[in-house]
């Protein structure tokens, strides 16, 4: 029989522990309003007791989403617990995930406490946390390297007081397939009450695992499984959800579980993601990458042609890539964009669409076709990114063989506008001599990459910049048709963002 299987989504949480991947409120209130639509069970909205960024976003986002539960993370302290309760207390549906590590290595360097203060603790936890809600969600951080027996008895210590959901995580990456579906039927077998709990995993992909040991783990007998949309998260990543999602709906035959998620909003919601985080997706990455559906052999290409199934193992369609991306032109209207807009996963205000609307008609006026790319590029720049500091008003730049580069540049810094020129080895580097100048910045510039977002000379650039200040790390990301525009607006957002981390220093990764 075909059980369901609960996708809890921790992007915005353990997602967020990326380097340099933090959001802001209004990003995290954007990419929540995406999960739920994409049909996620569960969304692990932070940490509030982290930071007050953290709780403010954890608390707008309980206060916004009625169809999702929104669960807020805890360690097993008072604070703890009372800081998240707050955050999530006027949900519709909300769920406390309270935390302690298990394994012999994190008790005794870590937390410095004995299996039985461990035990105590983790019943206190989640006693407190019950008496908020029914919803508990109790965690063995490091589970997988914990003693087996020592693990379901804490499992079984947290359900005798009330824990709904028990995760078994594998906190450093470490587990290898088969090895975790044998502990996940062990803790089954072996915690006396499991019944009264579903059983959650929740991985990490330092050996690239993360998705193997997750199914494994749903073939064993797991409920929930709690995943990232592009597998961001905390070093090399946690499990990716559109992986799991999809090998479910592609090989049914092989899983007792069916997830609610809606397949065809998966591409939109990725690109949401690394749009907002300014992680991109590498090209070779499983259902989302840029080259998933990518045929490049010709014997490929033949058969693909002839039949699709002969080397596609899924429609880019069910996930939601358009078969037909060349979408529209000057003379399309605002009606074309909005339904366009929404195919594509953003459903926008009239405000914002008519923002979008101006900004399309610009960039229709100097190319020909407007692909999906740039569209998204347009939605990023002009509405996903709010609150900066720092925006571009103006930029002149003049460069060739025979002169000495050099770039004027007006800013609005903080309401107010500032002009300054500088000189550079070449036109970019002239125009962040000067944004430099202008903002003060004493951040180095640590990457700069430049991709062509569709095909044509004129195409749009993108740009990606990493920027670090002080150990903070910080990615900005812009488009344009002109790549030196691209360019400053990708590290004016770099310079954003940085601003953004200095102003919420202690964030979630700094706390686990
Ligand atoms: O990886 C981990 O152990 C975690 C827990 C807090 C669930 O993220
Ligand atoms: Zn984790």
């Amino acid at each position: 029989m075909t059980e369901k299987l609960i996708i809890f989504d921790t992007t915005l949480r353990d997602g967020e522990q990326s380097p340099g991947a933090s959001m802001n409120t209004a990003e995290k209130l954007r990419l929540a309003t995406q999960l739920e639509k994409l049909g996620v069970d569960v969304i692990e909205a932070g940490f509030p007791a982290a930071s007050q960024g953290d709780f403010e976003a954890v608390s707008q986002i309980a206060a916004k989403l009625k169809n999702c539960e929104i669960a807020a993370l805890a360690r097993t302290s008072k604070s703890d617990l009372d800081c998240a309760w707050r955050a999530i207390a006027h949900a519709a549906k909300p769920r406390i995930h309270t935390f302690i590590a298990t394994s012999d290595i994190h008790m005794k360097y870590k937390l410095n406490m004995s299996r039985e203060e461990v035990i105590k603790t983790a019943m206190e936890g989640v006693r407190y946390a019950k008496s908020f809600t029914e919803n508990v969600e109790f965690s063995a951080e490091d589970g997988s390297r914990s003693d087996r027996d020592f693990l379901c008895q804490v499992f079984a210590a947290a359900i005798s007081v009330g824990a709904t959901t028990i995760n078994l995580p594998d906190t450093v990456g470490y587990a290898i397939p088969e090895e975790f579906a044998n502990l996940v039927r062990y803790v089954i077998a072996h915690t006396p009450n499991i019944e009264k709990a579903i059983l959650s995993v929740h991985c990490h992909n330092d050996l690239g695992l993360a998705a193997a040991n997750t199914l494994a783990a749903v073939c064993a007998g797991a409920r929930q499984v709690e995943v990232t949309v592009n597998g961001i998260g905390e070093r090399a990543g946690n499990t990716s959800m559109e992986e799991v999602v999809m090998s479910i709906h592609t090989r049914p035959n092989l899983f007792p579980v069916q997830a609610r998620v809606d397949t065809t909003l998966i591409h939109p919601t990725s690109r949401l993601v690394s749009m907002i985080t300014g992680i991109m997706v590498q090209p070779n990455k499983a259902i989302v990458g840029a080259n998933a559906f990518a045929h490049e052999a010709g014997i490929h290409q033949d058969g693909v042609l002839k039949n699709p199934m002969t080397y596609e193992i899924m429609r880019p369609e069910t996930i939601g890539l358009s078969s037909n991306k060349l979408i529209l032109g000057k003379h399309s209207g605002r009606h074309a964009l909005r339904s366009h807009l929404k195919e594509m996963g953003y459903e926008l205000s009239d405000e914002e669409l008519q923002l979008i609307f101006t900004k399309f008609k610009e960039l229709a006026d100097k190319k020909k076709h407007v692909m999906d790319e740039d569209l998204e590029a347009l939605v990023t720049e002009g509405i996903l990114r709010t609150a900066d500091i720092f925006r571009l008003e103006y930029l002149h730049v003049s460069s060739g063989t025979t002169i000495h580069p050099v770039a004027s540049v007006k800013m609005s810094i903080n309401g107010r506008s500032a002009e300054s020129t500088a000189y550079g080895n070449g036109p970019i580097d002239a125009t962040f001599n000067t944004i430099a100048k202008l903002t003060g910045t004493q951040s180095e510039l640590l990457r700069f990459s430049i991709a062509a977002l569709t095909g044509g000379t004129d195409a749009q650039g993108e740009v990606t910049v990493r920027l670090g200040e002080n150990g903070l790390i910080a990615i900005g990301r812009g488009a344009d048709s002109d790549i030196i525009t691209a360019s400053a607006k990708a590290y004016i957002n770099g310079l954003n963002r940085l601003e953004y981390l200095k102003a919420h220093p202690f964030t979630a990764s700094e706390v686990l």
